[in-house]
């Protein structure tokens, strides 16, 4: 048998007791959350080059899929939009899974699969192969994140991809201090967790604005999270922040490719420094080092979400080269998005207490009501020449790709390529 080291331990059982995150299955009735990774959407962009069939079956595997955000999030996308295949959620913690499962049956969703097991068997357990694999927050709890991953990549199809996500070091600055301080006041194993709780709560609330973690201000992850989110946060038995490097590095050795980080603009330095002689060098110095170089800039990447594909496969995010390309809204209606936008002017966009404004063209309010899903660019073009006569498919162009770019960036918009 396999012995078990005492920080593995550790982690199960605080996500035994300690379910994270905190969520009543009973609120299925209300909302759906959503996000990145594993937007359907998004995936097929990134993964598949806009171009996944979806009346074929898909195979998910969400791994470490704590209390179910992903796997109900993919799982409803697929019901809603006809997509035959599965969803299986893996985790360790059985307590964890049964508020999952537990979700998965108020919303009906007959979809979606469970594994008790630990990814690093996954091979065994849920051996795929997998078209997609969701691992969100989970890498960064194990003793060997690479292993975790290559274990991933082996139940890999060899045109699928993964969508990721690791904690940022310098977003979270602060919270490793108070770590520290807590394995002085409250060492694991000697005092209960209820206990270690209530500490941490007093160490924070006395903290001094000088201490990094009231420095940090945009970090306000403990003040919603309940106590599975303070656990997690301050008190977790490890925890390894990643930057951009560290996350290059272990793609690389996974032997996978990276596709995109998300949101785009945040590792993108040309497109929020505004001094002309610095982004002149940035704009010298290659994606991932202008991504290295936006994390120490920005200061609050508190987490990196990230898509990567298997090194051999090729394929590339859709472009707009072609006027059968369907733009989807993220997350959102067009609608909703709409009022968000002018008729020409600045979006400010606001993340982590940093904010810029982006110029979005004349036209972008009138695309954006138009991106249902399943109009294509050719389509949209017509509908908006109904009204502008003189409005001819470049110029159209001209204002959809410049409108693109920006939403693109903030992970608003993607692509799809309709099948033939
Ligand atoms: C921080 S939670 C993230 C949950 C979920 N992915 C999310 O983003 O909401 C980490 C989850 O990973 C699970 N986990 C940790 N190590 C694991 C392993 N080796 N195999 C399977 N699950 C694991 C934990 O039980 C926990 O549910």
């Amino acid at each position: 048998m396999k012995a078990i080291n005492i920080d593995d331990q550790m982690v199960v059982n605080q996500y035994e007791n300690y379910p994270y995150p905190e969520r009543k299955p009973g609120d299925e009735k209300k909302r759906l959350i959503t996000g990145s990774p594993s937007n359907l959407a998004e995936v097929n962009h990134y993964v598949f080059g806009g171009r996944r069939d979806l009346s074929k079956p898909l195979s998910v595997l969400v791994a470490g899929g704590g209390t179910g955000d992903a796997a109900i999030l993919m799982a409803q996308q697929m019901t809603d939009l006809g997509v035959p295949g599965e969803v299986v959620h893996l985790d360790q913690s059985v307590s964890s899974q049964t508020i999952a499962e537990e979700r998965a049956k108020v919303r009906g969703l007959e979809n979606i699969r469970f594994v008790k097991g630990s990814l690093l068997d996954v091979s065994k357990i849920a051996p795929g192969p997998w078209d997609y694999i969701d691992c969100c927050g989970v890498l960064h709890h194990l003793h060997d994140p690479n292993a975790g991953l290559s274990s991933l990549t082996e139940v890999l199809a060899t045109d699928g991809g993964l969508g990721l996500m690791v904690y940022g070091e310098l977003g979270r600055i602060g919270v490793y201090h108070v770590q520290e301080m807590m394995r002085k006041l409250a060492p694991t194993g000697q005092i209960d967790d209820s206990e270690r709780i209530s500490i941490v709560k007093r160490l924070i609330a006395s903290l001094p604005s000088t201490a990094w973690f009231n420095r940090n201000t945009h970090m306000e992850d403990h003040k919603n999270g309940g106590d599975a989110g303070i656990f997690d946060l301050f008190l977790h038995a490890r925890d390894k922040p990643y930057r951009v490097n560290d996350v290059v590095e272990m793609v690389k050795n996974a032997n996978l490719r990276l596709v995109s980080f998300i949101e785009p603009y945040r590792y993108d330095p040309l497109l929020f420094v505004r001094d002309p002689k610095l982004k002149k060098v940035i704009s010298e110095l290659d994606n991932i080092e202008r991504a290295i170089f936006a994390e120490a800039y920005l200061g609050n990447l508190k987490k990196h979400v990230f898509y990567a594909v298997n090194k051999t496969n090729s394929i590339n995010p859709p472009t707009t080269t072609s006027a059968n390309v369907i733009p989807l809204l993220v997350n959102q209606k067009p609608e909703e998005i709409a009022k968000q936008i002018p008729a020409g002017g600045n979006i400010s966009v606001v993340s982590d207490g940093h904010k810029i404004d982006m110029y979005v063209p004349s036209l972008s309010k009138a695309i954006v009501t138009l991106c249902d899903g399943k109009k294509d660019l050719n389509t949209i073009h017509k509908v908006i020449r109904e009204k502008r006569k003189d409005l001819d498919y470049e110029e159209f162009m001209d204002h959809f790709n410049r409108f693109y770019a920006v939403m693109n960036s903030i992970n608003r918009m993607v692509l799809r390529i309709p099948s033939m």
